[in-house]
């Protein structure tokens, strides 16, 4: 099948089927961007607008909050969930409304939200390469930070009756707080299954994502299998995300946060499940041990590191990640070849490769 055929008469991608497809060559037509840069351009006058959104919905004439503002804005993230935003809704429809770069600026202030909470959560003093807000702020400012942000998101939605995507991105927010929960009464009881883990990520990360493909639909379609259809590929893009951030854990490259920060609080994610399942009893308790003491020195970490590569954690959880990658961008073969269908293929690439 090419991508012509898979096509319904009016260009239009099927209405009826919104499982993967398998065999559909997403290449053919044009070649895949692969940097953040060549994917950001087809929705390059869209980000624009996105940033003027985003920096004005900051906005505060309280010195303290504006101080952290401009440092909030020069840490300066990724800001793949905007992209994912504008470019889903090009893929889609082919024109962007202020509807859309506005969804795009919420997604990333709930983001970041959820970030400055994430890191006083995790106790994590590193983000973005440089140090957090509650390293810097302590963590009372920082919660009352993550507070004015998320009350901005709202109301940069509800000032223009954007109700639809603020009910989508209301949820993912919902399902950010249960992940977060239920990550944290695991790693209380050290006891958790990969089915467990799945549950987590996609509650605490692949929920904003499928909202951000999601809600970029929205704004550009009525087509409900459509937007079922971007809403899949978000959360299999977003589980293949978490799975990337989880392995970078393990690894010594920087990523810009600190490194075995999960086993140092107590966090279980794939590469060291799998890895206690195939292992041997009584390698599983050693380890089990060190996880559970509430200091670990770098030899403990290295420790852990060393015991999750031998038992094949780390080749488990990329395969996971790659297999889901696949899967992700199956979702994308019935919709109209169009460069913003292409970039996002490659992001969906560069959310595996990324070293960030
Ligand atoms: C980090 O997300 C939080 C996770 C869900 C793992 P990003 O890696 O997109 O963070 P920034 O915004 O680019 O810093
Ligand atoms: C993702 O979890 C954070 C949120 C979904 C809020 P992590 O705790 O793994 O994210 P990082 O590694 O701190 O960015
Ligand atoms: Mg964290
Ligand atoms: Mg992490």
């Amino acid at each position: 099948m090419d991508d012509a055929s898979s096509l319904v008469s009016n260009g239009v991608p099927s209405a009826e089927d919104s499982s993967p497809s398998s065999d559909v060559s997403l290449t053919v037509d044009r070649p895949v961007p692969t940097t953040l840069d060549a994917i950001r351009t087809p929705v390059e006058d869209d980000l624009e607008a996105f940033r003027t959104y985003f920096r004005e919905a900051m906005r505060s004439d309280h010195f303290l909050l504006d101080k952290i503002v401009q440092y909030v804005l020069w840490q300066k993230g990724k800001r793949i969930r905007p992209l994912l935003v504008l470019l889903s809704a090009k893929a889609c429809g082919g024109a962007t409304t202020e509807i859309t770069q506005r969804a795009a600026a919420l997604v990333e202030l709930l983001h970041t939200a959820t970030l400055v909470h994430d890191d006083v959560v995790d106790d994590a003093e590193e983000r973005r390469g440089v140090f957090s807000i509650n390293a810097l702020w302590k963590n009372k400012i920082a919660v009352l930070m993550g507070d004015f942000l998320l009350s901005r998101g709202l109301l940069l939605s509800l000032d223009h009756d954007d109700y639809s995507i603020l009910h989508t991105l209301s949820d993912a927010v919902r399902r950010m707080s249960e992940g977060e929960l239920l990550q944290i009464e695991k790693s209380r009881l050290l006891d958790i299954d990969e089915e467990t883990y799945f549950r987590i990520i996609s509650d605490k990360t692949a929920s904003l994502i499928s909202a951000c493909t999601k809600s970029g639909a929205v704004s550009v379609t009525e087509d409900d299998a459509l937007i079922e259809r971007m809403d899949q590929f978000g959360e299999t893009l977003g589980l293949a995300f978490q799975i990337r951030d989880d392995l970078f854990d393990f690894h010594m490259e920087d990523a810009g946060k600190p490194i075995g920060i999960d086993v140092q609080e107590k966090k279980m994610t794939l590469p060291l499940i799998v890895a206690l399942r195939e292992a041997e009893r009584s390698d599983r308790k050693r380890i089990l041990k060190i996880v559970d003491q509430d200091e670990k020195s770098r030899e403990d970490l290295e420790t852990v590191a060393t015991f999750v590569t031998e038992h094949g954690g780390i080749d488990y959880a990329r395969d996971r990640m790659e297999s889901l990658a696949e899967e992700a961008k199956s979702y994308l073969a019935p919709l109209p070849p169009s460069d913003a269908r292409a970039a996002l293929v490659g992001l969906t690439e560069f959310t595996i490769q990324r070293s960030r």
